[in-house]
């Protein structure tokens, strides 16, 4: 089939994802002519709906939630941070070979170590949640040596099990909120779906370090709660807009051998969303 190279995003629900128009001012900021849309397969459909994908000639296929594990069973192939990360947010056709990738970690790390200049060397770090988020920015942020990591999570079991996972990577330790009495830290990532359930965590009121930093990975018009309980108590807060855009950026390197600049495109969401 002729006409531009065909990428998608593929998530139910999906009408909320700003990944085509990132990757379409991508595109026009590159010289790339690509096509890109969105696509909500039903929740049991992953697998058909890639196939369906490919072998109509698509070239690369973004996936999030609730697909990212099936996306990792999917690939033929998987890159070392997939397999470590048990997910996969992008998939390239190389010829009818699937290789699935993840971005997500090396897409924080920008955002954190390069856009906002944030320490992670040395640092402590706490992650809040246990989820598949946490299990994609556990290798990318441990490479950058903190001092150490701490996972809290509702079910202590998956930070625990996380903790193992990890443990070669670097000082990692599991537990639940009850158990963050009387530790302090540098930089606090929420990575739990509290906020999205409407729910705020209790959090010791001295959990941050003086100089103490908060990022959440999911972001909205509104500072999300965990950033406004962090508001008073941090001396720099973030949200996961620029996450969002370097994880793309990093899609759109692997499929295009070109990797774009972010600025403008995180300062134009911004404007958007506000
Ligand atoms: P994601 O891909 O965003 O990580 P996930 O794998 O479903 O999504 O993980 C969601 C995370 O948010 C989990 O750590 C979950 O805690 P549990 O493992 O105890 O379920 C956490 N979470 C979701 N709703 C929560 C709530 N109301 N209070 C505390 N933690 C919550």
């Amino acid at each position: 089939m002729s006409g531009p190279d065909r990428y998608a995003v593929f998530g139910n629900p999906i009408a909320q994802s700003r990944s085509p128009d990132i990757h379409a001012a991508f595109a026009a900021a590159t010289g790339q002519a690509i096509s890109y849309d969105r696509c909500a397969p039903a929740v049991d459909g992953f697998a058909a709906a890639a196939e369906q994908f490919f072998t109509g000639g698509g070239a690369g296929l973004n996936v999030t939630m609730p697909f990212k594990q099936d996306a990792c069973a999917f690939a033929d192939q998987l890159t070392e941070r997939a397999k470590l990360a048990g997910a996969v947010n992008t998939l390239s056709n190389h010829d009818g070979a699937i290789v699935g990738d993840t971005t997500d970690g090396v897409g924080l790390l920008r955002d954190l170590r390069d856009n906002l200049g944030w320490p992670l060397a040395a640092q402590k770090i706490l992650i809040l949640g246990a989820g598949g988020a946490v299990r994609g920015i556990l290798g990318p942020l441990l490479d950058e040596l903190p001092q150490h990591v701490v996972i809290a999570n509702r079910t202590v079991g998956k930070a625990l099990d996380l903790a193992k996972l990890f443990a070669e990577h670097g000082y990692l330790i599991g537990c639940d909120y009850t158990m963050l009495d009387g530790q302090q830290f540098d930089l606090i990532i929420n990575a739990s779906g509290a906020g999205l359930a409407g729910e705020q965590l209790a959090l010791p009121d001295d959990l941050l370090l003086p100089g103490g930093r908060a990022y959440d990975l999911t972001y909205a018009s509104e500072p999300t709660a965990f950033l406004r309980w962090a508001a008073p108590r941090a001396t720099a807060s973030a949200d996961g807009l620029g996450m969002l855009v370097e994880q793309a950026a990093e899609s759109f390197a692997i499929w295009r051998g070109v990797r774009p600049e972010t600025a403008e495109v995180i300062a134009g969401l911004r404007r958007f969303m506000a």
